[in-house]
């Protein structure tokens, strides 16, 4: 990638025409017969308290309301799927009690595919204590509980079972379930996003499609704090030079940027009033993959993934949050 390709500054993409998002919009809705999306990952319920800011080290804080959603990077991302109408399949593992049985329930509301969804007699299902504060900006601290038994010979007896064509891979698991999950991809599209934040090992960095971190996960990996194009550019690069084939930052509310061998591209998102930001990303990763899956052009699956990403952070929790593909598409027709 040279820095003479990189078009900038910021904002430079061109959205598509309303004429145009339509016949896309019959683009997506065509192609679901499509294999879909299987995804290798993490289920937790979230116990969510709303504070005002988040406490300090030692401090006793009151709260507001407490509620519990159904979350996990790996189901949330499969249940964006499902909301939008796509085929996604989850293999994960929960316990046998009650929260196994929420995440379980809250995958099948959102269409997700479960003969994957795994259940240990003995640990319990993966939990988040999360907080989140009036700006909607939140504290997640993850006991992973059934999430760590997760083995890689389960991801690959699920992956050899099932038909897809993207693989969808997140690091709240363990590593080696990941390192299967990018073996038995094979020749189809891997996707890793890198959440929560940690050191990828090189061999799998080059064999990785997409990779999808946030800010900080991208400066864990590289060094570099993506805050502008210059280090956006100069963080893909890194990733880029270890065989990475598209580097897909996630921004927050700035959007995205995509890095490859063609050059760097930032795509801005949406302006919302974000209430709860958790499972934003999720909503990214998930919606881009299917509309990958789809056959969709990168463009317009980013530019999607922008917009679901944002609208998820309108209404609070993980998955609940998760908008419909009627919504994606309303709000990129304005
Ligand atoms: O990405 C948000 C998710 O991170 C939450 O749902 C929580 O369960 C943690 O996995």
């Amino acid at each position: 990638m040279t820095t003479d390709a990189l078009v900038a500054p910021l904002g430079t993409i061109a959205i598509p025409a309303r004429s145009e998002m339509r016949s896309m919009t019959g683009v997506s809705l065509g192609t679901m017969h499509r294999a879909g999306v299987m995804l290798v990952g993490s289920a937790n319920i979230d116990l969510v308290v709303r504070t005002r800011r988040f406490p300090l080290p030692g401090e006793t804080l009151q709260g507001s309301e407490f509620r519990t959603f159904a979350g996990g990077k790996g189901a949330n991302q499969a249940a964006a799927i499902g909301r939008l109408g796509g085929r996604a399949q989850l293999v994960a593992k929960v316990g046998v009690d009650a929260f196994g049985d929420q995440v379980i329930a809250s995958l099948t509301a959102c269409g997700v595919g479960t003969s994957f969804v795994l259940r240990d007699p003995i640990e319990a299902t993966g939990v988040a204590l999360i907080t989140v504060d009036e700006h909607g900006q939140n504290t997640i601290v993850v006991a992973p509980g059934t999430n760590s038994l997760l083995t890689a010979s389960e991801v690959r007896a699920a992956c050899s079972a099932a038909e897809f064509s993207v693989l969808l891979a997140q690091l709240e698991i363990p590593l080696e379930c990941v390192l299967e999950a990018n073996h038995q991809a094979g020749e189809r599209t891997f996707i890793l996003n890198p959440a929560p934040a940690r050191v990828v090992p090189p061999e799998l960095l080059s064999r990785v499609d997409y990779l999808t971190p946030n800010e900080t996960e991208a400066e864990i990996l590289t060094g570099i704090l993506p805050t502008d194009t210059q280090s956006c550019l100069a963080a893909a690069m890194i990733l880029l030079d270890k065989g990475v084939q598209n580097v897909l930052f996630t921004l927050g509310a700035q959007g995205s940027f995509l890095a490859n061998a063609e050059g760097g591209r930032h795509f801005p998102s949406i302006e919302v009033d974000p209430v709860d930001t958790t499972g934003a990303g999720d909503a990214f990763n998930g919606a881009f993959a299917h509309l990958l899956a789809s056959g969709e052009p990168v463009d317009w699956c980013i530019h999607l993934a922008n917009i679901a990403g944002a609208l998820s952070t309108t209404k609070p929790g993980a998955q609940a949050s998760m908008p419909t593909l009627a919504e994606v598409l309303d709000r990129a027709a304005r």
